[in-house]
């Protein structure tokens, strides 16, 4: 069973659609039952709080249904997850700010496994239109596809 948690800022746009596509490509690669995936904010605005309707639009045009309400990580993540993989450079700081001092390897950027842009940032797009989120769903399906890609090799 391996163990992975998505994380951005709010926990409405970017993580939790991450969340549904990896969920998604896993039901497609009859892996389900061998992955945990889940997704948390570093903030806590929107705690509580169904994904953005942006986000669900984007989600439903691919056949993606979020279930998931927003919660904010936490140090304990680090003992129940494999992997924590931030959507930006500050999620990334945020997350190996509060890792235990044995666990900040399992902090990983999701850029790293975007083939077009290697090491990019997930743009944040709350502030954008629909549009931002859907450059936002293609690039997390191509880095989504590549992480999982790169777990089961390993
Ligand atoms: P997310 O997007 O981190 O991808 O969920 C954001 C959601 C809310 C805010 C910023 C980013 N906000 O400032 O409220």
């Amino acid at each position: 069973m391996k163990r992975i948690l998505f994380v951005c800022l709010g926990n409405i746009c970017r993580s939790p659609m991450a969340e549904g596509i990896t969920n998604q490509l896993l039901q497609d690669l009859n892996l389900s039952q061998s992955f945990t995936i889940d997704s948390a904010g570093t903030a806590s605005f929107h705690v509580g709080k169904s994904p953005d309707s942006r986000t669900i639009e984007e989600c439903s045009k691919n056949n993606i249904t979020l279930n998931h309400k927003a919660r904010m990580v936490s140090s304990l993540d680090f003992e129940h997850f494999d992997y924590l993989v931030a959507m930006d450079q500050s999620n990334f700081k945020d997350l190996v700010a509060i890792a235990p001092a044995d666990s900040k390897h399992k902090v990983l950027l999701m850029g790293d496994f975007d083939s077009v842009n290697p090491g990019a940032d997930v743009p944040d797009p709350y502030y954008g239109t629909q549009a931002d989120f859907e450059i936002v769903f293609e690039m997390l399906q191509r880095a989504c596809n590549n992480f999982l890609f790169t777990l089961n090799k390993g």
